[in-house]
């Protein structure tokens, strides 16, 4: 972090005690509030404020959670790109419910999301394959991820195949690796109040439309 975001984290700290939720009409969208407090979460200085919690179950009922980055969002949902072998993707196709999570700790902001996934089409995801270094996308071919590793020289080895495999050409995108949307049908804001005292708004889908409710702190 650069001594300037250092210093905007000391100026933004604790903003959110004093501040309210906005002015939020009946006709609100929630991704229109998310778009403003995700702005501000990158102003703030916040390192990664992309970065979000997912939260996956087991058949047997077992929750996991992992980080995971926020890489684009619009109405349709919010997207993140990873391995479609790794556990929380395999959860994924048994059980298709799911959890995020962001905490933008200096702004005293949470937000909750729960939905359904799909995959994003085969073009998004290899138009942002192609947007990553190479580094990353050599990666996330020599990568089985989640699966275990006998040792690191496996995965070394890996890489080096990889990179000599593709030496000559791009490096495409592997047909198990891709983006997952996650569809909201529950979204809630969360700012810290003074005394506990917090604000808890949120936006549940019924019939297409997006209903408001407040909760208790
Ligand atoms: C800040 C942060 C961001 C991460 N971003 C991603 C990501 O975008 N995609 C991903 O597959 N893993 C990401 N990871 C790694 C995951 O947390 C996790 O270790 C990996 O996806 C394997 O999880 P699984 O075995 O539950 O599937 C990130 C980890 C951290 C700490």
């Amino acid at each position: 972090m650069t001594l300037f975001e250092k210093l905007r984290c000391l100026l933004t700290f604790g903003q959110g005690v004093a501040l309210p939720l906005p002015d939020i009409s009946s006709s609100t969208s929630p991704f229109t509030l998310f778009q403003q407090w995700f702005d501000d979460a990158n102003k703030s200085g916040i390192l990664l404020p992309e970065a979000m919690s997912v939260s996956t179950c087991s058949k047997n009922g077992q929750p996991s959670s992992r980080m995971v980055l926020l890489k684009s969002f619009d109405e349709q949902g919010f997207v993140f790109y990873t391995n479609y072998g790794s556990r929380k993707s395999q959860e994924l196709v048994d059980n298709d419910k799911v959890a995020l999570l962001f905490h933008w700790n200096v702004l005293q902001r949470q937000v909750r999301i729960e939905g359904t996934v799909e995959k994003v089409s085969h073009e998004q995801s290899n138009h942002y394959f192609q947007s990553r270094d190479r580094g990353s996308q050599i990666g996330a071919w020599a990568s089985k991820q989640s699966k275990k590793l006998p040792h690191n020289d496996e995965l070394k080895q890996r890489v080096e195949y990889f990179e000599n495999k593709f030496s000559d050409s791009e490096v495409p995108l592997p047909e198990f690796w891709g983006g997952i949307r996650v569809k909201p049908h529950y979204i809630e804001f969360w700012q810290g109040r003074a005394s506990r005292l917090h604000d808890r708004i949120c936006f549940e889908q019924q019939d297409n439309s997006w209903q408001q409710l407040k909760l208790y702190p």
